[in-house]
């Protein structure tokens, strides 16, 4: 059954501390392969919520606000962290006004959750007309995960480790919750207020909702997901590591599956949102992150950092180079030991060598670059080739300035180019000169000490 008969609303309890993450940062903002835990769980609902998505912050809230400021999202206060019934219950009247019939309540530390989990959540819990439905693990190491209770197969409550008595509710189940709940607005409503803080945290449990329910003789539905580590939450540094390097798998997996090299895969980690055309061909150890793009036939050697870059087809990008927000045409070979920074642009052909750092500078078609090079705010022209150790001098102290060079200019070793400055198509500068004026086209500067030969006093 598909979801989008109801109208469903979804809230992402994300207020919390994080205590036991031991870190200042909120633990919605700690990251796995470079984004957020908050944007992995956007993404699992986004495509199944047409009700509106809120997210209760408290905890760091205007970090979290900050960090997902250019996604216009809907953010709830929740002042003081009484409990997760109580994140609910600050949210729940802006998404009751928005006329949802159902709303999704999901703990926002459970970055891996799928789509698909959701949707079995949303299909098995309107399939039973349930007023309640919720998502259940069953584990052998349970852990701190409320433990469902069931009577004769039928959900009773949820307890919370602490408050689990065996006498009262038995031998402890392997069925534990996942912190994932879809609750029908009209008949779950009235109990919200009915929530209580007697309890060994003396918080306002959103699990209580489900005991509630049962008193009132809800229908109540758990929804087996078995032992699915997806579902499991965040809560401390270990299994933060063991959520990514899931994670990292899983990725690493996909990219196999669809024809891409892997060398070395349990080395190489890429994030959620890089895209790799089949054909291209990746060494481990090796870091892709952000948005990057990576075309067919490029080969990626061993040690890069790469994130928000694109590289076009059959380009090279050779060992320990770091490229951000970088892109290097077809052809192109980067490296060892590039530097790519920030609008670092390498048409196709083009040639960056060791020890060579670009910021926010173009080589155009077939230009090169092999050794020792800054280019900062540059455009070199295509085919000109700039000798070893030359600088681009961008910067006087307070602006920025270009500097122009024309295609097949040879600019010679060890030159010092201070910009603003325009050097000529065809144009070549001898080596060590230190160019402040501009040179016109097919012109020699040299801008150096005349070498002059002394004969020694005391030589024969
Ligand atoms: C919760 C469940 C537990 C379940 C587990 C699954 C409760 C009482 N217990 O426990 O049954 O097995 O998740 O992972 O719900 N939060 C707020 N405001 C608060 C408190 C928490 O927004 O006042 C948020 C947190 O930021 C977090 C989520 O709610 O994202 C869950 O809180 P957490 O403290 O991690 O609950 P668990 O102890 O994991
Ligand atoms: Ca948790």
């Amino acid at each position: 059954m598909s979801s989008h008969k109801y109208s469903i609303g979804a809230v992402i309890l994300a207020a919390g501390k994080g205590t036991r993450m031991f870190s200042h940062k909120p633990k919605v903002l700690q990251e796995l392969l470079g984004e957020p835990i908050l944007r992995f769980v956007y993404r699992a609902l986004d495509p199944i919520i047409q009700g509106g998505i809120w997210t209760v912050i408290g905890h760091g809230a205007q970090l979290v606000r900050d960090a997902f400021a250019e996604e216009q999202r809907s953010f709830v206060m929740q002042e003081e962290q009484l409990g997760t019934g109580h994140a609910l219950q600050c949210a729940w009247d802006d998404i009751a006004a928005s006329g949802a019939e159902f709303i999704l309540a999901i703990n926002g530390d459970t970055p891996l959750v799928q789509q698909s989990a959701l949707e079995k959540l949303v299909a098995e819990t309107t399939a039973a007309q349930a007023d309640v439905g919720f998502i259940t693990l069953t584990l052998d190491e349970k852990n701190a995960f409320g433990r469902v209770v069931r009577v004769k197969g039928k959900v009773n409550a949820i307890v919370e480790v602490k408050d689990y008595d065996e006498n009262t509710f038995g031998p402890e189940p392997n069925e534990v919750n996942a912190g994932i709940y879809l609750l029908k607005v009209a008949t779950v409503a009235p109990l919200l207020s009915r929530l209580s803080n007697a309890n060994a945290n003396g918080e306002y449990y959103i699990t209580d909702i489900i005991g509630l329910a049962v008193t009132e003789e809800l229908h109540v539905h758990g929804v087996e997901c078995g032992h699915d580590t997806n579902l499991m939450g965040v809560n401390t540094p270990a299994e933060l590591a063991r959520s990514e390097e899931s994670l990292r798998r899983q990725i690493v997996e996909s990219h196999l599956e669809r024809g891409v090299h892997i060398h070395a895969p349990e080395s190489v980690r890429i994030g959620p949102e890089v895209t790799i055309e089949p054909g291209a061909i990746i060494h481990g150890p090796c870091e892709l992150y952000g948005k990057t793009a990576i075309g067919a036939e490029a080969v990626i050697h061993s040690h890069c950092w790469v994130k928000n870059s694109v590289l076009h087809p059959a380009c090279e990008l050779r060992n320990f180079s770091h490229v951000e927000q970088a892109e290097i045409g077809t052809g192109a070979v980067a490296g060892p030991y590039a530097r790519l920074r920030p609008g670092a642009v390498m048409e196709e052909d083009a040639r960056v060598g060791n020890f060579v750092e670009m910021k926010k500078a173009i080589l155009r078609k077939g230009a090169k670059a092999s050794h020792l090079t800054y280019l900062g705010d540059a455009d070199v022209g295509s085919e000109a080739n700039i000798g070893a150790g030359t600088i681009t001098c961008n910067y006087d102290g307070i602006n920025k300035h270009r500097t122009i060079i024309g295609a097949k200019a040879f600019i010679g070793s060890n030159s010092a180019l201070v910009a603003p400055v325009k050097i000529g198509d065809e144009a070549l500068v001898g080596a060590g000169s230190v160019i402040t004026k501009d040179v016109e086209d097919g012109e020699l500067a040299i801008a150096r000490g005349r070498q002059k030969n002394l004969r020694k006093k005391r030589h024969p």
